[in-house]
């Protein structure tokens, strides 16, 4: 396996690459990586000639409180994830590999970001369409791999290639969770051994919510409320958002008679944890 710092190194293989036929997938991840990540790497492995991952924790893409400098990272134990399943190339750069001194120009789409966790984070989608941008140009991906656990990121990179002409096909792989149901994620290791038993709270609302829209159920605030009283019931947890809207525009609806995303933000103690379901 590949291990590449700089960008000109990883043009470099790809123009190899490239010009012997061979597809690339891409992974976009910020490391600390888990099973959730490896799913995204197993289904670009099966699909394309070549995998690359990145591991690049965007600091653009957080905002002036968050958890930037305790974003936890572990690189030598994501090369050996990498490498059991089979990537070819890990692109780890600096920030300043990405970010020159004089960088100024960002990529962002408008609605898509402005509700969910937009509300609460107004740079953070912009932070991350440019960085995965930067990543598509200098792969030169054919495919590129993204989970569903961040449905509005999913979403909103899906409508960027489409707006924006990417030469790009972008796959959504389904969320993985533990065995409790938890949505794995790279934060749930900030979660005291209580807090981690509590925030199963989460996907158990969720799951009634779903089985609610599934019955048939299509007075939305119904569903939400239900999921609302089921995680304020949970004295640790403290809702950011708790929504429902179309899996299209992302606003929200309030007759559930189309395609729907549920998305709920709660923190658990003092860590944020997303998760949702979709119902096409
Ligand atoms: P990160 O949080 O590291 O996630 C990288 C990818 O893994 C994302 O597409 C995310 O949805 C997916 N993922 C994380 N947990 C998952 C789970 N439990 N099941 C399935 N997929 C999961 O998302 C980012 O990084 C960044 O915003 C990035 C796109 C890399 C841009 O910086």
């Amino acid at each position: 396996m590949i291990i590449a710092n700089t960008i000109a190194e990883v043009k470099e293989h790809v123009r190899v690459w490239k010009k012997e036929g061979k597809s690339i997938g891409l992974v976009p991840t910020m490391g600390y990586l888990h099973e959730g990540h490896a799913s995204l790497m197993e289904c670009a492995r099966k699909e394309n000639d070549i995998v690359i991952v990145s591991d690049f924790v965007n600091p653009i893409q957080f905002g002036p409180k968050e958890d930037l400098a305790t974003y936890p990272r572990d690189f030598d134990a994501d090369c050996k994830l990498c490498e059991g399943i089979g990537v070819d190339l890990i692109f780890h750069p600096e920030p300043s590999e990405m970010y020159a001194p004089d960088f100024h120009s960002y990529v962002g789409v408008d609605t898509l970001s402005e509700g969910l966790c937009g509300k609460s984070r107004p740079i953070h989608f912009n932070g991350v369409c440019t960085v995965v941008s930067k990543l598509f140009h200098i792969a030169e991906a054919d495919r590129a791999y993204f989970g569903q656990k961040d449905a509005q990121q999913l979403a909103i990179v899906r409508r960027m290639v489409r707006d924006l002409n990417f030469n790009i096909e972008i796959i959504g792989c389904p969320i993985i969770r533990e065995a409790d149901g938890l949505a794995k994620s790279s934060r749930n290791t900030y979660l005291s051994p209580d807090e981690r038993a509590k925030a199963v709270v989460l996907n158990r609302a969720l799951t009634k919510g779903r089985e609610m829209v599934l019955a048939g159920e299509k007075d939305a605030a119904k569903v939400v409320k239900t999921v609302r009283d089921m995680i304020e019931a949970e004295p640790l947890a403290r809702i950011d958002y708790v929504e429902i809207v179309d899996w299209n525009e992302l606003q929200p609806v309030e007759t559930i008679d189309g395609p729907i995303l549920m998305a709920v933000a709660v923190f658990i103690g003092n860590v944020r944890l997303i998760d949702n379901f979709i119902v096409e």
